[in-house]
């Protein structure tokens, strides 16, 4: 079984071009099948998820082409199936998007019930209050694991959503985009892949308008064309490159972002001692020190993301004092800790909070990635231990991260994927 192998200690500096983002690319995949006219989408992370995606798509005779690594033209005007199953789909997260996709366009969708991170319980009831708001009145899970949705016509309608969720506001305008008459979803996400796919969906022909803040108001266009998209730069894969410097004492500066969307991640890393330059479309980090202890609490949108709660956490590990870590949209984030204690982080978790007391270094050890996020920040804590750390389970961080191993090679990093004790060895020999 694949792994990393990591030795640490080595400040990461150089330069590293961020991929298109996985959580817009899924959303936009999905949307990409309500029209039969071919849509060409450029800047799609070549990563498990999306190649998770694009197989269920093709499963229901969507035609995909690859033009290159990062472009596909998407052909859907022979849909032969408004029933997507397979253990492909149940490992991603994003399959729910084919929902509100297949009931937008034909009202009817059948969908294996969504995997992903386990990170929580991670109910869709929304989704659901949401398809059957719409008219798909049986909307809801059936036995076998499927996700139904049925409509004889869908109109507009007013949700209100009970919690910010990222997951329903797609879903929703996916569903809602071809409606008869307006729909206005309050309470929506606003984080930048919700503007993505209604960016997308708007150059497809559709009228959405107020992504981006709380309300989104829909009207119902009768049907979508051709585009032509690029999906934007991923603020996570971004963020948890700054965090990887900051970890590491390095200087990085990750290139093609949209420095907006890295708000929140800069402005903990300022707080954390780092120094931060940006330009239009880049952001540089620099750490000389030990990091600053600090408090940070996970929020939607601009708040600090939950998806970079393990870097952070990481990062505050290494950091002189006490730190308090509060995560407060998913209530199962902190499994990794136990993996980071034993590279020696001293960290108490109790239900949603982390109360940090730093070390000076952590330990290469033995350990696995939990999930996707906490994966990634675990090769982070391994680049800045001492000694030699092996992961596995590196499937999960291939799902939302292209080539991690040989970005974080090209900023000199001592990390390989390693397949066997033989390779492991090797590794050693070569770095020892
Ligand atoms: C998306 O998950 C992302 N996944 C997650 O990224 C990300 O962590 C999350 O948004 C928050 O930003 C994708 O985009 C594929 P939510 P999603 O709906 O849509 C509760 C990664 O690492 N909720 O915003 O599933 C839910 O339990 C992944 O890339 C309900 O109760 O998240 C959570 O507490 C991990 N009922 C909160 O809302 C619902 O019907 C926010 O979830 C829907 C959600």
């Amino acid at each position: 079984m694949e792994q990393y192998a990591i030795k640490g200690g080595v400040p990461l500096v150089g330069e590293v071009e961020i991929g298109g983002a996985k959580n817009a690319a899924l959303g936009i995949l999905a949307a990409s099948i309500m029209t039969d006219e071919p849509v060409l989408i450029e800047n799609v992370p070549d990563v498990r998820d999306t190649q998770a995606m694009i197989q269920a798509m093709e499963s229901i005779g969507t035609v995909v082409e690859r033009i290159d690594k990062h472009t596909i033209r998407v052909i859907a005007s022979n849909i032969h199936s408004r029933v997507v199953h397979g253990d492909y789909i149940k490992r991603i997260r994003g399959s729910y998007y084919l929902i509100g996709a297949l009931l937008g366009k034909y009202k009817s969708a059948e969908v294996t019930l969504p995997g992903g991170c386990n990170i929580g319980t991670r109910p869709i009831d929304q989704h659901l209050k949401g398809f059957r708001a719409l008219g798909a009145k049986d909307a809801g899970v059936i036995g076998g694991g499927m996700i139904v949705a049925h409509a004889d016509e869908l109109k507009g309608a007013h949700i209100y959503l009970d919690m910010v969720t990222v997951g329903a506001t797609i879903n929703l305008m996916l569903a809602s985009v071809m409606a008869e008459g307006q729909t206005i979803i309050e309470n929506a996400a606003k984080e930048p892949h919700v503007v993505d796919v209604a960016n997308f969906l708007n150059c497809m022909g559709a009228n959405i308008k107020g992504a981006g803040t709380d309300v989104i108001r829909i009207k119902g266009v009768p049907v979508l064309h051709g585009t032509e998209y690029t999906i934007i730069p991923d603020q996570i894969e971004a963020g948890t490159f700054m965090f990887a410097a900051a970890v590491t004492k390095g200087d990085v500066t990750v290139k093609n972002v949209i420095p907006k969307h890295l708000e929140s991640i800069s402005a903990k890393l300022i707080e954390i001692g780092c120094e931060i330059e940006e330009s239009d479309d880049a952001v540089r980090v620099v750490a000389t020190k030990r990091p600053l202890h600090t408090h940070v609490k996970t929020l939607p949108y601009p708040g600090f993301p939950t998806d970079m709660q393990p870097q952070i956490t990481v990062a505050l590990g290494l950091a002189e004092g006490t730190s308090i870590v509060t995560e407060s949209i998913f209530e199962n984030r902190f499994k990794y800790v136990d993996e980071l204690t034993r590279m020696g982080a001293n960290i108490k978790v109790e239900s949603s909070t982390a109360i940090i007391e730093g070390v000076t270094n952590y330990t290469g050890a033995s350990i696995s990635a939990p999930d996707l996020r906490a994966g990634a920040a675990l090769v982070i804590a391994a680049l800045a231990a001492d000694g030699y750390t092996t992961i596995d389970d590196i499937r999960y961080i291939e799902r939302g991260y292209e080539d991690f191993d040989l970005k974080l090679q090209s900023l000199g990093a001592m990390l390989e994927k390693v397949d066997g004790e033989r390779e492991l060895q090797k590794f050693k020999l070569k770095t020892g």
